[in-house]
């Protein structure tokens, strides 16, 4: 494989690269085993999950404690050498990828429960933990950690913080954010700082935690976090309720929502994104043979009084112009349907080539988003799949580009992806519900932010991380990247 250019000269952003004196520098602070320049090794570390991007880092470290963290951004800070911070590799806006070369940062060592407190219901994890493990362990205790991205096997709590990750439930519970109570983590010159606490209420000045969250590895390396827990759910059931067109399943949801009910979460797949999943696996019944479907979880704490409340969804659904819905309240056919939901993603990423957006718009406009999707990408001559998590209004539209030379994709891919957001901000939307805007949604800030908004951004950025070492080139359109893709 051809090395690719690194896309962003660390010159043109006043860092230096990477030499073997500083390769030596960094086994003295983090120990040998922890530090890998050997280009085989580095590999892995070149990607994360979004489309076809790689771009190596010149040294990866592995920290094993905090101290070690501590030590590699004293001495980045004081070489101005780039570095960025990495989880589980799963991001999906190129977050982790390191465009100036330079450190990669691995946190994965730093994997331990500190503590689960029953009493207090909070969990004290490093950013290592993988959120599947700490959502096992505290099920195992009757308790529940909500935030459940779909690669919830594989990814890392530090960069479910660092992006702000959501999932399914986030619609009944809310994001990673709404979860932190207090993080730990170390500024780019190397000083370690603790922000909020075990509390559940806290007016001690700025909230710096909340801020840290969802600040895309750009401000500080989260090194450990506080996180609320609740009570496991008593019981969940899970319907699916056929469309016969999507714009009719979008227009549901709304309504569906407004009625009184529990909904832990509401998503909607159209029938090309279970179609993705059907070239790799046998669908379940429900899911085989509607324009589009709105799957759909309720938490309670009654089996019984869930069931009713499924058949008053239905007959809502029903008059919003629903098929018969399906119904799951066993704990094996509920996992089979989340099961299929949660490969999507990836499923779609195994038809062709693809770029996603990661729209959101307020729940009222669902209808005109996926509208505009389909008009964006017809317009271009290319197919989109709509799928995502219909409740919070934060639908992922996948542009494919099946057969297309590598320009004229480009092109249109552009084309419409510009389309498209100018039209969710003029729903009143965003440019990225749940995946961060990391390096490939840069482009588009400028549309969703003011200049006003841009410079606080900014002079916040310059605040936290005054040489500008930390994940350089991502979140901000920096002109030294322009045209880089
Ligand atoms: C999902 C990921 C792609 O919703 O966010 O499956
Ligand atoms: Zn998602």
């Amino acid at each position: 494989m051809p090395p690719p250019r690194t896309p962003v000269p660390p010159e043109s952003l006043g860092l230096a690269r990477i030499e073997p004196r500083h390769v030596a520098a960094l086994r003295a602070a983090a120990g040998d085993e922890a530090v890998l320049d050997d280009p085989e090794r580095l590999e892995p570390y070149a990607r994360d999950e979004t489309e076809a991007l790689r771009f190596p880092p010149d040294v990866v470290v592995r920290p094993a404690s905090v101290e070690q963290v501590e030590a590699v951004l004293r001495l980045a800070h004081a070489e101005r050498l780039p570095v960025v911070p990495r989880g589980g590799g799963t991001g999906l806006s190129g977050g982790a990828l390191p465009v100036c070369g330079g450190i990669v940062l691995a946190l994965e060592r730093l994997d331990r429960i500190r503590v689960i407190d029953e009493r207090d219901l909070v969990a004290e994890v490093e950013v290592g933990v993988t959120t599947a493990a700490l959502q096992d362990a505290v099920e195992a205790r009757g308790l529940f950690y909500p935030p459940d991205p779909s690669s919830r096997e594989s990814c890392q709590l530090g960069g479910n913080l660092a992006e702000d990750a959501a999932g399914p439930r986030s619609l009944r519970y809310g994001t990673t954010r709404r979860w932190v109570l207090g993080v730990e983590a170390v500024l780019a010159d190397g000083r370690r700082i603790r922000a909020g606490g075990r509390n559940r209420k806290d007016a001690t000045g700025y909230a710096l935690a909340q801020l840290l969250v969802g600040s895309e590895g750009t401000l500080a390396v989260l090194t450990a976090a506080t996180l609320a827990l609740i009570a496991r759910p008593a019981a969940t059931l899970t319907l699916v309720l056929p469309f016969g067109r999507l714009e009719d399943a979008a227009a549901a949801v709304e309504r569906i929502l407004s009625a009184g009910y529990d909904v832990a979460a509401c998503e909607l797949m159209e029938e090309a994104a279970l179609a993705a999943v059907a070239r790799v696996e046998t669908l379940p019944p429900p899911l085989v043979g509607s324009a589009a479907m709105l799957l759909i979880e309720l938490h309670g704490r009654d089996p019984e009084a869930l069931l009713e409340d499924a058949a008053g969804v239905e007959s809502v659904a029903h008059d919003a112009g629903s098929g018969d819905a399906m119904v799951a309240d066993d704990a094996a056919g509920q996992q089979r349907l989340w099961r299929v939901r949660r490969k999507i993603g990836e499923a779609v990423k195994g038809i062709s080539p693809y770029k996603e957006a990661d729209t959101v718009v307020p729940r009222s406009r669902l209808a005109e988003l996926v509208r505009a999707a389909r008009r964006a990408a017809e317009r271009q001559g290319l197919t989109a799949i709509c799928y995502g998590h219909a409740g919070d209004g934060n639908l992922h539209v996948n542009l494919l580009r099946g057969e297309l030379p590598d320009e004229l994709w480009r092109a249109r891919r552009d084309a419409a992806e510009e389309e498209l957001f100018r039209e969710v901000l003029s729903l009143g939307g965003r440019i990225t519900g749940e995946h961060g805007v990391g390096w490939v949604q840069r482009r588009f800030l400028p549309l969703a932010l003011g200049p006003a908004e841009l410079e606080l951004s900014l002079a916040l950025k310059r605040a936290f991380d005054p040489r500008g070492i930390l994940n350089p080139g991502k979140i901000f359109p920096d002109p030294g990247a322009e045209g880089s893709r």
